[in-house]
């Protein structure tokens, strides 16, 4: 049997829309405030595609990024996975229209469909690939454009979302020696599946069934029940991560922007300085499986992310699902 890889990231990109949309622009739609929507949530404004770019179109733009600032062309990529729930069409999967576009000609491709876990998933995914040297340079990609799922009728859901997608190289350690990916915890509870869903358009009402109703084709949010979960679950995940690293201190968490106050509870159980967390909520707002990666390109361009750091990516939503990584910068 071979012995197994150590995986690490060798490079990272992210794409985001340039149309922005502010809480000021949302409260000319719905019933809601800057104000509101700032202290419930630290969203200033998020980003929506416009007709002609979808999901595929920010995901290739990520991984063209990432591959550039790992040193790669499309020809060495061996398997592309995409974490989304936004795919561009029920089927195929949004993988395989990345992997066309960038001309990955001996790349595999599927999609992970984990919600804001879904980048996480993706990365896990490519990290386990590189580990039974079953590929050597994988691309990992989480990209959303929930935009297209909001009902803008709805202010306590279409306030929370923006599109965006972010991508990692993941290759063998010894080939990019960097971003050494050290431990990763992945968990799901399908009971709390109702909290975040989209009801209709899957193959329970698809949209010529009898009882398909169209007015919610859209993502509905319990938000106060997530709230609760969420906080709970960033921490303990956190806690679990630092708690089994050798010198069992993190220098950098980057969460799955959900809300300031979610991240800050989480901050605040576990009696950390907010310096140890990465955010950028307030220009994004929830890119769902776009979060992690968008932030962790971020901190990686911005020198924020130091060579040696301990860093922990921490994601959670729809499902329940949730999921953590921890690596070495
Ligand atoms: C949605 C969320 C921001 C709401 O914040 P909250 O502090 O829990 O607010 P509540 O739901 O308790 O609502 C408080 C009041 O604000 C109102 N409200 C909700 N959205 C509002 C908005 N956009 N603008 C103004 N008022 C709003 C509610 O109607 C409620 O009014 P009421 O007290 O008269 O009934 C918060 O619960 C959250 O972020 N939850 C997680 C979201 C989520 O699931 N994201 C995806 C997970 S990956």
């Amino acid at each position: 049997m071979s012995s197994i890889v150590r995986a690490g990231i060798a490079g990272t990109g992210h794409s985001t829309p340039p149309r922005v949309v502010t809480n000021d622009d949302l409260a000319e739609i719905v019933d809601t405030s800057d104000e509101w929507i700032t202290q419930r949530t630290g969203i200033r404004e998020r980003r929506h595609v416009d007709e002609g770019t979808n999901c595929s179109t920010l995901c290739i733009e990520a991984a063209r990024n990432a591959m550039e600032d790992a040193g790669l062309e499309p020809k060495d990529i061996d398997l592309i996975v995409v974490g989304s729930l936004t795919q561009d069409h029920l089927m195929p999967s949004t993988s395989v229209l990345v992997q066309h576009a960038l001309g990955c000609e001996k790349a595999g491709a599927f999609d992970v469909l984990a919600a804001c876990t879904g980048f996480l998933t993706a990365l896990q995914t490519a990290e386990a690939f590189v580990a039974a040297g079953r590929a050597k340079n994988v691309l990992a990609i989480g990209g959303e454009t929930l935009s297209r799922y909001l009902d803008m009728s709805d202010r306590t859901s279409c306030i929370l979302f923006g599109d965006g997608a972010g991508a990692a190289v993941v290759r063998p350690l010894e080939d990019c020696n960097q971003g050494e990916l050290l431990r990763h915890s992945i968990g799901a509870d399908g009971s709390g599946y109702e909290f975040i869903h989209i009801p209709e358009g899957g193959s329970v009402h698809p949209h010529n069934h009898p009882e398909y109703d169209k007015s919610n084709h859209f993502i509905r949010v319990r938000g106060r029940e997530v709230y609760r979960f969420a906080v709970t679950k960033m921490s303990e995940l956190i806690r679990d991560a630092a708690a089994a690293t050798e010198s069992g201190e993190v220098d950098l968490v980057i969460p799955h922007q959900v809300n300031m106050r979610i991240i800050e509870g989480a901050r605040e159980r576990l009696d950390w300085p907010i310096e140890k967390f990465f955010v950028n909520i307030e220009k994004y707002g929830n890119t769902s499986a776009g979060s992690v990666p968008i932030a962790l390109d971020e901190a990686a361009r911005s020198g924020r992310l130091k060579k040696g750091d301990t860093v922990v990516l921490v994601a959670f939503g729809a499902g329940l699902t949730w999921g953590a990584t921890t690596l070495r910068w």
